[in-house]
């Protein structure tokens, strides 16, 4: 272990992590504003197989949930684990490792994913040899977080962290199975399940990427911010046991409503439906134990845009886990799959919940990161608030609209049975809300770029101000 004077924390890969969560959270939105773009003007696909909307989706989806929300992730752990922990991470190697290792893994999917190279599972896609590697830095990611809490200072082990530690523990299991193929060459594999077993292990990853990869560690990251930025103790710390717990024991049985009405037995579908509706439950739970952590301090709202990006995250959390389970229930479902609604669904989570939690929380760590007071600007803190908010109003509204139309003219039939619409007739429908869409990502990318643009500034300012005086880095 190596412990510095100025900083008895490891803030140097919190600081890597943080900086690449703002780059890979740039490069993966321009992407799926390309992708977004694509919609409205097909002539966007150039015409290339590198640039096709199907090979840039995957490229979007990896680059925002494993660059962008898993460097968040990164980050926010660390940084929370040895400030509640009192105590440094326990190898600064391992740490260095872990970022690298990650970036090597994005910058994998980066390059193979236009080329084509695909297990073509959805947030799945990286071929074998890039998911050993994935699950080895996982692995070293696993033991450094364990180590690290066993050698904690502190008697009790802080609620966020338990959120982290379930959220690592089960990805890597997620990961590893799903991952389980028979390789052919360096670049090709097949599965090792096959027809329905193989669409089920592929949507309880799926399904729980979402609960523990966009949702568990996000909510060890409010856990942490939410009562640091506003100042007061967590709203009911026996609440955050039972909301843990709940959670954890729930999330794993809901994959099957990615599924219903296919192949899949019945039952299994049903179950899926059920333990969707009860995951409200501990979804609420969380999210009015955030909430309710304000008491009190409602006030700072006004002029604390830190404080409001964490509130308005919570309240994107409670919406899309209410829609969740609506989504889940089979006769919903029968009218939301494959449409909009679904891809409106994701961005309220994707979008209001796990980008702008971040946001929140990267704001608060940046200055104290780099030794500074406050970010450079608080202005664009603010202006950064409500571009995010009002592209994540545009986006979501925008696909509601399409969702339900699409659901409604795809089923429609005439006396005689024949449909009523042709598909493209629903296409055509959908073209305005594609509009609106890709002008709610640009507003939530320009916001993003106002972020790197107030954070390369408040790094500037920390260099200027360490080399006209001493270092102050904690
Ligand atoms: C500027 C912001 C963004 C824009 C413009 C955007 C755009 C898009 C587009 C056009 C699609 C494909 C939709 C379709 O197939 O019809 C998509 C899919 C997706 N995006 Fe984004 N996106 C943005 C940000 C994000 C972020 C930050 C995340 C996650 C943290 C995310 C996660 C996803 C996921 C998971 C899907 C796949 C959805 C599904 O298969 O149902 N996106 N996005
Ligand atoms: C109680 C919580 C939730 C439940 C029960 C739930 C349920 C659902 C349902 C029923 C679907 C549609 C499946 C289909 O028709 O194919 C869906 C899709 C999806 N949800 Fe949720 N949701 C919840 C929360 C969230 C949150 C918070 C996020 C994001 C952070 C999220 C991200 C997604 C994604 C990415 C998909 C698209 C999967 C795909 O087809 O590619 N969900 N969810």
């Amino acid at each position: 272990m190596h412990s510095t004077q100025a900083n008895p924390y490891n803030y140097k890969v919190v600081r890597q992590f943080t900086i690449m969560t703002i780059i890979w959270g740039i490069l993966g939105m321009s992407v799926g504003l390309l992708a977004a773009s694509q919609l409205v003007w097909p002539a966007l696909n150039f015409d290339l197989p590198w640039t096709s909307f199907g090979r840039i989706r995957p490229l979007h989806t990896s680059l925002v949930i494993f660059g962008f929300a898993g460097s968040a992730q990164f980050a926010a752990s660390y940084y929370t684990l040895q400030r509640t922990c009192q105590v440094r991470l326990v190898s600064d190697r391992l740490a260095a490792f872990t970022f690298w290792g990650w970036q090597a893994v994005i910058v994998t999917m980066l390059i193979t994913l236009p080329l084509g190279y695909t297990t073509t599972k959805e947030y799945a896609e990286i071929e074998f040899t890039g998911a050993i590697g994935m699950a080895i830095v996982w692995v070293a990611y696993g033991v450094l977080f364990f180590a690290t809490l066993r050698k904690r200072a502190t008697k009790h082990i802080y609620v966020g962290n338990w959120f982290f530690a379930a959220f690592i523990v089960t990805i890597a299991v997620l990961h590893i199975v799903n991952h389980l193929a028979v390789p052919i060459s360096w670049f090709k594999s097949y599965p090792i399940y096959a027809g329905a077993t193989d669409a089920m292990v592929q949507w309880w990853y799926g399904h729980n990427a979402v609960g523990f990869f966009l949702t568990t560690g996000f909510l060890g990251m409010m856990y942490y911010f939410v009562p640091k930025q506003a100042n007061r103790p967590v709203y009911s710390y026996r609440l955050s046991i039972v909301h843990f717990w709940a959670l954890i024991a729930l999330y794993i049985w809901a994959g099957p409503h990615h599924l219903h009405y296919t192949a899949l037995p019945d039952w299994a579908q049903s179950l899926g439906m059920v333990m969707s509706l009860i995951l409200l439950a501990p979804s609420w739970g969380g999210m009015i134990n955030g909430m309710m952590t304000l008491s009190g301090a409602w006030h700072k709202l006004r002029d604390d845009p830190i404080l409001r990006f964490l509130v308005v995250a919570l309240a994107f959390y409670g919406m899309s886990t209410f829609e969740g389970p609506m989504m889940a229930i089979k006769t919903v479902n029968a009218l939301s799959h494959y449409t909009d609604w679904t891809i409106g669904h994701v961005h309220a989570g994707a979008l209001g919940w796990v980008a702008m939690i971040t946001f929140g929380s990267l704001y608060h760590m940046v200055p104290r990161l780099y030794g500074r007071e406050t970010m450079h600007s608080v202005g664009l803190i603010n202006a950064h608030f409500w571009l995010a908010t009002i592209g994540t109003v545009l986006y979501i509204v925008s696909m509601w609209v399409n969702g339900i139309s699409q659901g409604l003219m795809w089923r429609a039939v005439n006396v005689d049975g024949t449909l009523t619409y042709s598909f493209v007739e629903a296409l055509e429908a959908s073209h305005p809300g594609f509009i609106v869409r890709a002008i709610g990502g640009l507003c939530f990318l320009t916001g993003m770029l106002i972020m790197g643009y107030n954070t390369l500034r408040t790094v500037r300012a920390a260099r200027t101000a360490a080399a006209t005086s001493s270092p102050q880095l904690i």
